[in-house]
């Protein structure tokens, strides 16, 4: 087993490697009350200081002028294997750190700026692995490897959740340039009434354009919706940590862009989406992301479920209500409904009646809405429909 290092015994010995000043002081400071911290600016110094003391860690910045991070590692690790390795690095250097990660070169990968009780974690961590590879070779090569996919699932959240800005602004903005689609026939019809205001090759990108816009719309838009769904099946795989304090400014907006985004879905199994509910819903404690990604889960599975009861013509209605700090959203819809055995099993990962289906939207519905402190509800009843309760809370402070 592992074992914490005895307090008694002297503190466990950690090399910090970084060009800035201001970086070393900082380090310095928030770990040497636990650690024995050795600081060097480049790697030179700090192969240096590995022959000279019984480093056990080592934490080294990535970008530096001269050798780099992954080049210290490199030669750290053939000259000293033992030593826990780990690389503190920003974004622009990901390429390397994954072949890094890959390799065993790096035990644990930080970004940049660090978060302190995490990299205190990390130290600790690697203190612990250390010495059990004084013990037990096997069982330390062990811990390494699963923590290089631990390492990589860190990452891939990372990248997730910094996805997921870029790619809600791009839809919102197809969601704009289709309200704008009134002026593509507007330029048109200007064109005629004037054939001369223009030259021959703007008439023609005119033309284009009132053809092709359309497409390109929903083009864009299904391309966004894809990826936000990939997105969404990463995330629900690792789990990435839940932003406190997060909010919807606007909730009625977001249900609103939520069926607009189903639009694709919806028109295919010839279903309507109405809302019923107050204008305004400010400030309700869940991310919009996540509020859009339960809305698009539930609307497109009541618009599957009409879509295979081969009933055109239903209707999927979304109600909201606000009592006090409750705010309730229900998605309804006159589909097929399921059996008891059904509904009892939703929620369930991969449970999926559906040809085609992965069985993650309901799933993903509840880790969401549990996490951001609200429930979810189930009514179904065989050949009348379905509706799904989401209760959520208004945030209080602003
Ligand atoms: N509104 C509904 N009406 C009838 N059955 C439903 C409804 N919503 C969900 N179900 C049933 O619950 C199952 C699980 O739904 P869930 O959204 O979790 O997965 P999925 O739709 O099958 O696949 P995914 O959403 O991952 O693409 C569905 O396969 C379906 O049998
Ligand atoms: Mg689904």
């Amino acid at each position: 087993m592992m074992s914490r290092p005895d307090p008694a015994k002297r503190k466990p010995i950690v090399l910090y490697v970084d060009d800035e000043s201001s970086n070393r002081i900082v380090f310095q400071h928030s770990f040497e009350e636990e650690f024995q911290i050795l600081l060097a600016e480049g790697a030179d110094e700090a192969t240096m200081l590995v022959s000279q003391h019984p480093v056990e860690i080592v934490v080294t910045d990535q970008r530096m002028p001269g050798k780099s991070g992954m080049d210290l590692l490199e030669t750290i690790k053939s000259s000293h294997p033992r030593i826990i390795r780990m690389v503190v690095t920003a974004y622009t250097d990901l390429e390397p750190i994954l072949r890094a990660v890959n390799e065993g070169l790096v035990a644990r990968y930080l970004m940049k700026p660090w978060d302190y009780a995490e990299l205190r974690g990390a130290l600790h961590w690697g203190a612990e692995v250390f010495h059990a590879s004084e013990e037990d070779a096997v069982l330390a090569a062990r811990v390494l490897k699963t923590e290089r996919m631990a390492t990589l699932g860190t990452l891939a959240a990372s990248l997730v959740h910094d996805l997921r800005q870029p790619l809600s602004y791009m839809r919102y903005n197809v969601e704009r340039l289709v309200q704008l689609r009134p002026a593509v026939a507007g330029m048109k019809r200007l064109l005629e009434a004037a054939p001369d205001a223009l030259s021959k090759e703007e008439k023609k990108a005119v033309g284009a354009l009132s053809t092709e816009f359309d497409d390109l719309a929903a083009d864009i838009n299904s391309g966004t919706v894809l990826i936000s769904d990939l997105l969404r099946d990463l995330a629900s795989w690792i789990s990435p940590a839940r932003v406190e304090g997060a909010r919807v400014q606007e909730a009625v907006h977001v249900i609103r862009f939520a069926a607009s985004l189903c639009r694709t879905v919806t028109q295919r199994a010839r279903v309507g989406v109405t809302y019923e509910g107050p204008e305004r819903i400010e400030n309700v404690s869940i991310e919009a992301s996540e509020l859009t990604q339960i809305l698009v889960n539930l609307i497109t599975n009541g618009a599957q479920a009409i879509e295979s009861a081969d009933r055109p013509g239903g209707t999927i209605m979304i109600r909201a209500k606000v009592e006090g700090r409750q705010v309730s959203i229900s998605v309804s819809d006159d589909g097929p409904g399921m059996p008891p055995e059904t509904v009892e099993k939703l929620g369930t990962l991969f449970f999926s009646t559906r040809a085609g289906g992965t069985g993650l939207g309901i799933n993903q519905c509840f880790r969401l809405v549990s996490r951001a402190g609200g429930d979810v509800r189930i009514e179904s009843t065989e050949g009348e429909g379905t509706t799904i309760h989401l209760h959520l809370l208004k945030a209080f402070d602003g």
